[in-house]
């Protein structure tokens, strides 16, 4: 056995979510755009998912442009500039190149020192295990201070011919720099997955099977909503609860609830059987920007700072769910 003593890494007490920014693609999308092709209506879309219009990328808002505007904008809200960014995560499932990793030129692009720079795959769920990882990169000494990124182009797999998916994604970008604090600002993730249920949202064929088929077609998202929907409904407000347990806290002490915004009547079915107080406000961004899969909560809570629904030292609950099936929950500060 070596003698040789290693120097372990300290970091910061706590850690706590410094900024947030967000990103929202010009162009909005009314469901009368996306009805015929699915011979759907704008009556069904509504009641069934609370959706009223979505933002949908033009060919200059790619992954990168989004994910550097939004990032700006968090570092803004921070007060720190890019080169105090010791790592880049980011949590995405529409980069297209499999490698490098998009939060790379994001990284460079922002300007910062040669930050650690990777993406993560986590569907929907992907920001939330995002800010777990910075929570803990903080604190355990790996990073001072890290930008954790949501971002996502679903336009770009999404089979507009599908009546599973066609009316739900959509594109954006939500960014969060997570530092050190003199006080907790974020509590222990509850996180997992039910691999069981791996099929009910993916990408619908393996690249391989795609190019041998000799008809080289976009292997689109697919996703089997009902299931989903009932899995959601339920399993989720458990998790939420023992992200607040976890957290030390009751209903008593939240201001601001930010579920993924997947569904109207998932929020509300969560809300109903968390029995949430009518007081604590409610992200309901999913009316106007659709599924945005990880850049979800964080432009959700992005834009309750923005409107006032969310204030500075709030207490909120952030819970998110996706493909996999995997899903991550935590009580954060607001900054
Ligand atoms: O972000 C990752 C996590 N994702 C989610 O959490 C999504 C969860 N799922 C959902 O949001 C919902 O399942 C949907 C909004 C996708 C669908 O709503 P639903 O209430 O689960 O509808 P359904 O699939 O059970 O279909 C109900 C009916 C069916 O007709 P019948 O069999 O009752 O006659 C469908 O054929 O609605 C029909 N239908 C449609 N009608 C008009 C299915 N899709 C459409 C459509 N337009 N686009």
């Amino acid at each position: 056995m070596s003698t040789t003593e290693i120097q372990s890494p300290t970091g910061a007490p706590y850690a706590a979510i410094l900024g947030i920014g967000s990103y929202r693609p010009e162009r909005l999308v009314p469901n009368s755009e996306v009805v015929e092709a699915i011979d759907s209506s704008d009556e069904w879309i509504q009641q069934r998912s609370g959706i009223k219009t979505r933002r949908w990328a033009g060919p200059e808002e790619s992954v990168q442009m989004m994910s550097v505007e939004a990032s700006r904008r968090a570092l803004a809200h921070a007060g720190l500039d890019a080169r105090q960014i010791d790592a880049v995560v980011v949590a995405t499932v529409s980069h297209m190149l499999q490698t490098p990793a998009i939060a790379t030129a994001i990284a460079h692009e922002l300007g910062t020192d040669q930050a650690a720079a990777f993406d993560i795959s986590a569907a929907c769920a992907g920001f939330c295990h995002g800010v777990a990882m910075a929570n803990d990169m903080v604190r355990g000494g790996s990073a001072g201070h890290v930008l954790v990124i949501g971002v996502e182009r679903l336009t770009d797999i999404l089979d507009l011919y599908d009546r599973g998916t066609a009316f739900i994604f959509a594109d954006g970008a939500g960014a969060a720099v997570v530092g050190p604090s003199e006080t907790p600002g974020i509590g222990p993730v509850v996180w997992g997955s039910d691999g069981e249920q791996f099929d009910l949202i993916r990408q619908r064929e393996d690249w391989r099977d795609v190019i041998a088929s000799g008809e080289p077609v976009m292997p689109h998202l697919m996703m089997q909503g009902n299931s989903v929907f009932r899995w959601a409904s339920f399993a989720m407000a458990k998790i939420a609860q023992q992200a607040l347990d976890r957290a030390g806290i009751t209903l008593d002490d939240l201001d601001v609830f930010v579920p993924h915004q997947a569904n109207m009547r998932i929020i509300d079915a969560m809300a109903r059987s968390m029995k949430l107080p009518a007081r604590v406000k409610i992200a309901r961004d999913v009316a106007d920007m659709g599924n945005t899969s990880a850049a979800s909560v964080p432009l959700a809570l992005d834009r309750m700072i923005q409107e006032g629904d969310a204030k500075s030292g709030d207490t909120a609950l952030l819970v998110a769910f996706g493909a996999g099936l995997a899903y991550a929950a935590q009580v954060v500060t607001v900054p």
